[in-house]
């Protein structure tokens, strides 16, 4: 995983707002949707230009709400859309309640949210918590003096007496984390660019604005926000430094490990009081959260599940091997241990190489991105596909320099070329710009696989990896064993297929077994141990086709195949 988040108070409570149901609340009958939702990230820049400057905009959202209906998804994440001087692609806000014009309106805003609703699709917004960009007005005046009414809204301090930073923290997009601003004689403190600097959540009055800003988004009727870089909101009070690890970074900085600054125990105090934010709309938080264990992940859902519904999972998909072992391990730990909560899936997004580039071996790549569809789609809890992942979109990485978008590409080139190589356009045709804009050059340019690799020529096959999509996504509202059944892993006599059962207390199972080899698997179950009769197997989807397997006795998986089935007596 690229790291972004490298693994590693005081604090006024703000008034607790339980005020009547807002007008725009999701009905509470629905509270649970998120349990098993599939979320589709959308990086808008990406995904659809329609006044054709090369750079997405939310009409090109609106335009393709009928695909994400087709595809079956329950809801859609937009990374942030809010104006910004774009440094960093828009984690940069300087202002919380409005739309960038290079992305549009807050009229076409309200209108994608209306056709969104009018197709069933739920918007979850990306809140920026961490940081605001440094054209945010509040940064503008906390800079300007130490003695001004937001003098004390982010992370200030003297440096050391010899002129150097208060401390040895780093950026996590590299060299020291410590700005200094010459007007206040002091440094300012940034997890990311210098361009974003940290809050101070310390400040009850800064907690109290960035809910109000939320507010202003739940009352135009988002369904819920994705908490950016949730994990770095506290750093250590006492300023201690960081205990330095051996090696060096992509930018050429000794390595260090985060514990003063990342997932401080602080985090859980806010994240209770955003739930209380977020709870009379009915609506969800899911966390950015790159955690190292299991047991790290459970305590983001809150001791009493007061605070995040949907931290991410990262474990899962990240383990970048098709390793049998590792998955197991993985996914059973997201599915037993969370008690009870649903994990959230993800194996791909804006900030790491798509799924291809990290588990594919160039031969099979259709069969590898149907597989990983499996283990995201099949298991309990919601998964999250990014956008593209669901045609096998690959990465196309800048070849010179001088073509690189993403700061951090620029800054550690050659060894780290940035981001903008999983973030090219989406790929809906075989025409001008796949598709995505009739620009001359678009803002990146378009994967030349896009001939073959694109939405309609998938939408055309019927052994397409969108078509595999979308079917898994029908079956898991279709059957009640994968929309609720227990998962258990089963031990075969194969250790280079990962096979696993959903099971509903009614004894009816579904059995799921990946092929995590380049050559056909042979291999039989023994499924009485796990409680189950029935030994017929009735195919519910396969990525290959003709999959007609007798019995659990004699099941055959050509090369990276997958298979679906439910057991029948
Ligand atoms: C998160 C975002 C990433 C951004 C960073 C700083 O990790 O996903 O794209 O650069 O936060 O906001």
């Amino acid at each position: 995983m690229r790291c972004l988040r490298p693994l590693a108070s005081a604090s006024l409570l703000v008034a607790a707002s339980f005020f009547a149901r807002p007008a725009n609340a999701a009905p509470a009958t629905d509270r649970n949707w998120y349990r098993n939702a599939v979320i589709y990230e959308i990086y808008p820049r990406s995904f659809g230009d329609t006044d054709g400057n090369g750079i997405g905009d939310i009409n090109g959202i609106t335009k393709h709400l009928d695909y994400l209906k087709r595809l079956g998804v329950d809801a859609f994440w937009l990374t942030p859309i809010y104006p910004s001087p774009q440094v960093d692609f828009g984690y940069d806000i300087s202002n919380y309640e409005a739309i960038d014009p290079q992305y549009g309106t807050m009229a076409d805003f309200d209108r994608m949210m209306a056709e969104a609703k009018r197709r069933g699709l739920r918007v979850i917004m990306d809140m920026v918590l961490n940081h605001t960009s440094d054209q945010d007005p509040w940064f503008i005046e906390s800079q300007s003096s130490k003695t001004n009414s937001k003098a004390n809204w982010y992370i200030w301090h003297d440096g050391k007496p010899n002129g150097q930073p208060p401390n040895n923290w780093q950026s996590i997009f590299g060299h020291s984390a410590w700005t200094y601003v010459p007007a206040r004689k002091q440094w300012y403190y940034h997890a990311f660019y210098k361009q974003q600097p940290d809050l101070n959540w310390r400040n009850p009055e800064v907690r109290k604005a960035m809910y109000a800003q939320m507010r202003f988004w739940l009352d135009k009727g988002v369904a819920g926000f994705r908490l950016d870089a949730i994990t770095s909101l506290f750093e250590d009070i006492a300023l201690k430094d960081e205990p330095y690890l051996s090696g060096t970074n992509a930018y050429g900085d000794k390595n260090i490990s985060r514990i003063y600054t990342d997932n401080l125990p602080e985090v859980h105090e806010v994240l209770r009081e955003l739930r209380k934010v977020v709870e009379p709309y009915n609506a969800i938080l899911i966390g950015e959260t790159y955690l190292p264990n299991v047991q790290q992940l459970a305590k983001m859902y809150g001791k009493n599940n007061d605070e995040l519904q949907l931290p991410m999972d990262t474990q899962v998909g990240f383990i970048n091997k098709l390793s049998v072992a590792d998955f197991r391990a993985k996914l059973n730990d997201a599915e037993t241990k969370i008690n009870g909560q649903p994990p959230l899936l993800v194996f791909a997004n804006h900030d790491n190489p798509r799924v291809l580039n990290r588990y594919a071996d160039g031969k099979e790549d259709p069969e590898i991105s149907k597989l990983i569809a499996t283990i995201l789609l099949a298991p309990g809890g919601a998964a999250l596909i990014y956008y593209g992942q669901e045609l096998g979109m690959t990465d196309n990485p800048p070849k010179r320099i001088e073509d690189v978008q993403d700061p951090i590409g620029k800054l550690g080139w050659p060894k780290e070329k940035g981001r903008d190589e999983e973030r090219t356009p989406m790929q809906w045709t075989n025409s001008v710009d796949a598709g995505f804009s009739t620009a001359q050059r678009p803002w990146l340019p378009i994967n030349p696989n896009f001939k073959t690799i694109n939405v309609a020529a998938e939408e055309s096959q019927p052994g397409s990896v969108l078509n595999y999509f979308k079917k898994l996504i029908q079956l898991r509202k279709d059957s009640a064993q994968l929309r609720s059944g227990e998962f258990a892993l089963i031990a075969s006599d194969n250790n280079d297929v990962l096979s696993f059962l959903r099971k509903t207390a009614d004894g009816k199972a579904v059995l799921i077994a990946c092929n995590f080899t380049g050559r056909p698997q042979t291999l039989s179950f023994d499924l009485q141990s796990h409680g189950i009769q029935g030994k017929h197997l009735r195919t519910l989807a396969s990525s290959f086709p003709n999959a007609n397997p007798a019995d659990v006795s004699h099941v055959t998986l050509p090369a990276h195949g997958s298979y679906v089935a439910q057991i029948e007596p």
